[in-house]
C-alpha cells in the first residue's frame, strides 16, 4: 500500500467515524424526541404511523421480503392503490409539490403522514410549527429514514408492524417465521379509519379532507359491515406454500378500480371480475310500446346496489357521469340525458355547494323524451363512467399519459321496434 493511499484511507476513516457519531446522536438525541413529543400532541389524522421495529425474524420491513413468503398476497398488494398512493400517483405529487413551501405555504408534511404512513418513511419529521401556524413546520432529517420503504406506500409493515416489532395478524399463529401477535383491531374498520374518516379545515395551511366513508357506512344499511367485508374479499388458501389453508382476505383492496397510471390498466383488469361497481344504471319498465310518431317519454333509474357507504365517497373530486341516448335506426341523435354524480366544494372557505350522491341503496329515476321515428326501431345507450378527477383537472395540471381520470364501466344498447300507430 502507497503512503498516499493509506493517508487517504486513514481519513477516511475519520470521516466515516465522525459521520457515524454524529448519527448516533442524531437518532437518540433531542431532535427525534422532540419530533415524537410534536406528532403526540397533533390530532390522528396529522400523525404518522409510529416507528415500525424489524420482527424477530426477518432482515428487513419491506413488502418484497414479506413476498418471500406471502406470495400471493404480495401479488395482490402490489396492484393495488396502497401500493401507489406515492411516486406512482402523479396527480398527489403535483398536488404535493404545489405545498412545497411555495405561496408561504409547506403543509406537505401533512399528506405524507397518511401516503407513506410509517415514521420509517418520513425523509424529515416536524420537530414544531412556527407560531403554531400548520403551514410553516419546522422540520429536522428523520434519522430512521429508509428511502426504499418510502418508495412502498402504503406497505405490509403500515398495517402490520407495531412499535414492539411483532407482526400483527389475524389468528396470532405461533408456527410462524417471525413474532406475531394476535390483533383484533386489524377485524374491524378501525384498521382502515385511521386513514378513510378523515374530516376537518385547517385554514392557516389551506388544507382540507373531507373523508366521511365510515359515517355514510354507519347512517345506512350496511351498518356492523367492516371495510373489509368488501373490500378484502375472503378466500381459502394457505398463507405460505406447504403450510394448511386458511381463511385469508384478498389484499387488492379494490374500489373504483381506476388504474394510476395507463400502464396499470393490464394488472387491474382480472381483478375486476372479483368486486362490483357501485351503482347499476337501468331502464324502468318494460321498453315495448314505442308507439311511430308519438311523443315518448322513457325513464331509467341509478342505484347505488353494492356500496356500504356514498357512491362516490372518499376524495370530493370524484364523480360519476351518466349517460343515455337515443337514436333512430340510422343512427340520428333523437335525444339524450347526462347527468353528474357527486358532489361541488368550495374550499375557501369550506362549504358543500351541492351533493347529489347515491346512498347505499338509493335509487333516483331520469326521464328522457322524444319523438318516436314513424318505422323501424329506435336504440337506447345507457353507459356509467367513473371519475377520480375530471379531465379538464388531469389537463390542468399536465398530468395526460401519467395519470387516468377515469373508466367506462357499463354500457349496454338496446334495439326497440317501433309499433305502427
Ligand atoms: C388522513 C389521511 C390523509 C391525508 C392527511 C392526506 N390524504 Fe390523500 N388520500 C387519503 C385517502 C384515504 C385517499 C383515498 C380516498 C379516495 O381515493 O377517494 C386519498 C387519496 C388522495 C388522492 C387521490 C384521489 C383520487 O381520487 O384518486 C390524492 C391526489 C391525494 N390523496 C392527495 C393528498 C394531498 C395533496 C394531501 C396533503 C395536502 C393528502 N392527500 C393528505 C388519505 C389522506
Ligand atoms: C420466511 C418466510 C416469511 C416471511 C419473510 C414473512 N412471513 Fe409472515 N408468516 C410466515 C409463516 C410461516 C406464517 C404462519 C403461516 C401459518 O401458520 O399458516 C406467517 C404468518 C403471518 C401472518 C399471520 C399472523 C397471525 O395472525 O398468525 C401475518 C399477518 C404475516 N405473516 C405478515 C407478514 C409480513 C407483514 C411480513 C413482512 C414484514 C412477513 N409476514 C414476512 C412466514 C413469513
Ligand atoms: C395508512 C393509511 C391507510 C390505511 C390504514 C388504509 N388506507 Fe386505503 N387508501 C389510503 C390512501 C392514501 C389511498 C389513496 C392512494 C392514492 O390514490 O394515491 C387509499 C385508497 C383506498 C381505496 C381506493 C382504491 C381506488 O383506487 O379506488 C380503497 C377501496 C381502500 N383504500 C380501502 C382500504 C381498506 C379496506 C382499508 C382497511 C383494511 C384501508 N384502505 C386502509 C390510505 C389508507
Ligand atoms: C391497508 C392495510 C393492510 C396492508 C397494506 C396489508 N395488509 Fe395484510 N391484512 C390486513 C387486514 C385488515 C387483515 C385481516 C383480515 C381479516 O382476517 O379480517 C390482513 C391479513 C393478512 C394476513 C393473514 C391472512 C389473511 O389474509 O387474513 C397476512 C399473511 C397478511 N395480511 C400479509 C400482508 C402482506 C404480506 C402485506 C404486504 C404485501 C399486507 N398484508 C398488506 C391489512 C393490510
Ligand atoms: C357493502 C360493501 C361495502 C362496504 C361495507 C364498504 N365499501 Fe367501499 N366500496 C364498495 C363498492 C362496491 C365500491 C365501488 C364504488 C364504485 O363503483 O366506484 C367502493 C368504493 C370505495 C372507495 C373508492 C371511492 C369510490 O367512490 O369508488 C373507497 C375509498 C372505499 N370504498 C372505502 C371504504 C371504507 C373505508 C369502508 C369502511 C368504512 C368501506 N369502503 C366499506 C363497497 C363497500
Amino acid at each position: 500500500m502507497t503512503r498516499r493511499l493509506r493517508v487517504a484511507l486513514g481519513a477516511g476513516i475519520l470521516l466515516l467515524g465522525i459521520a457515524a457519531v454524529a448519527l448516533l446522536l442524531q437518532s437518540r438525541g433531542p431532535g427525534l424526541a422532540e419530533a415524537r413529543a410534536f406528532y403526540a400532541s397533533q390530532p390522528e389524522m396529522l400523525r404518522p404511523r409510529p416507528y415500525a421495529r424489524v420482527p424477530a425474524g426477518l432482515p428487513d420491513l419491506r413488502a418484497e421480503t414479506c413476498g418471500g413468503c406471502h406470495t400471493e398476497i404480495y401479488a395482490e398488494w402490489r396492484v393495488s392503490t396502497h401500493a401507489r398512493a406515492w411516486l406512482d400517483d402523479a396527480q398527489f405529487q403535483a398536488e404535493l409539490h404545489k405545498n412545497d413551501g411555495v405561496s408561504g405555504r409547506d403543509a406537505g408534511w401533512i399528506c405524507v403522514n397518511c401516503h407513506t404512513p410509517l415514521e420509517n418513511q418520513l425523509e424529515e419529521l416536524v420537530v414544531g410549527l412556527e407560531d403554531g401556524h400548520l403551514g410553516r413546520p419546522r422540520r429536522i432529517k428523520n434519522p430512521n429514514y429508509d428511502p426504499l420503504l418510502q418508495l412502498e406506500a402504503i406497505t405490509c409493515a403500515a398495517c402490520h408492524v407495531g412499535e414492539d416489532g411483532v407482526v400483527l395478524g389475524p389468528y396470532g399463529a405461533a408456527n410462524a417465521a417471525h413474532a406475531v401477535r394476535k390483533a383484533p383491531e386489524l377485524l374491524t374498520s378501525t384498521a382502515c379509519t385511521i386513514c378513510h374518516q378523515a374530516e376537518a379545515y385547517f385554514p392557516d395551511a389551506e388544507i382540507g379532507c373531507a373523508f366521511n366513508t365510515a359515517g355514510e357506512l354507519a347512517e345506512g344499511p350496511y351498518r356492523g359491515r367492516t371495510c373489509q367485508s368488501c373490500h378484502m374479499p375472503e378466500v381459502w388458501r394457505p398463507l405460505v406454500a406447504g403450510k394448511p389453508a386458511r381463511v385469508t382476505r384478498r389484499h387488492w383492496f379494490g374500489g373504483s378500480l381506476i388504474p394510476k397510471r395507463p400502464s396499470d390498466e393490464a394488472g387491474l383488469v382480472p381483478v375486476r371480475a372479483h368486486y362490483p361497481s357501485g351503482v347499476a344504471l337501468t331502464w324502468s319498465g318494460s321498453l315495448t310500446g314505442v308507439v311511430a310518431g308519438a311523443s315518448t317519454e322513457l325513464t331509467f333509474s341509478a342505484t347505488n346496489e353494492h356500496a356500504g357507504h356514498a357512491v362516490p365517497t372518499g376524495d370530493p373530486e370524484r364523480y360519476l357521469l351518466l349517460r343515455a341516448e337515443v337514436r333512430d335506426a340510422q343512427g340520428a341523435l333523437l335525444a339524450e340525458r347526462e347527468e353528474r354524480i357527486g358532489s361541488v366544494y368550495q374550499w375557501k372557505p369550506l362549504k358543500v355547494l351541492s351533493d347529489n350522491r347515491l346512498r347505499p341503496r338509493e335509487s333516483r329515476s331520469y326521464t328522457i323524451k322524444f319523438q318516436a321515428p314513424p318505422k323501424g326501431e329506435v336504440v337506447l345507450l345507457l353507459r356509467a363512467s367513473k371519475f377520480r378527477l375530471s379531465p379538464e383537472n388531469l389537463a390542468y395540471h399536465h398530468l395526460e399519459g401519467q395519470a387516468v381520470a377515469g373508466r367506462v364501466y357499463f354500457e349496454e344498447t338496446r334495439r326497440v321496434p317501433i309499433e305502427a300507430q
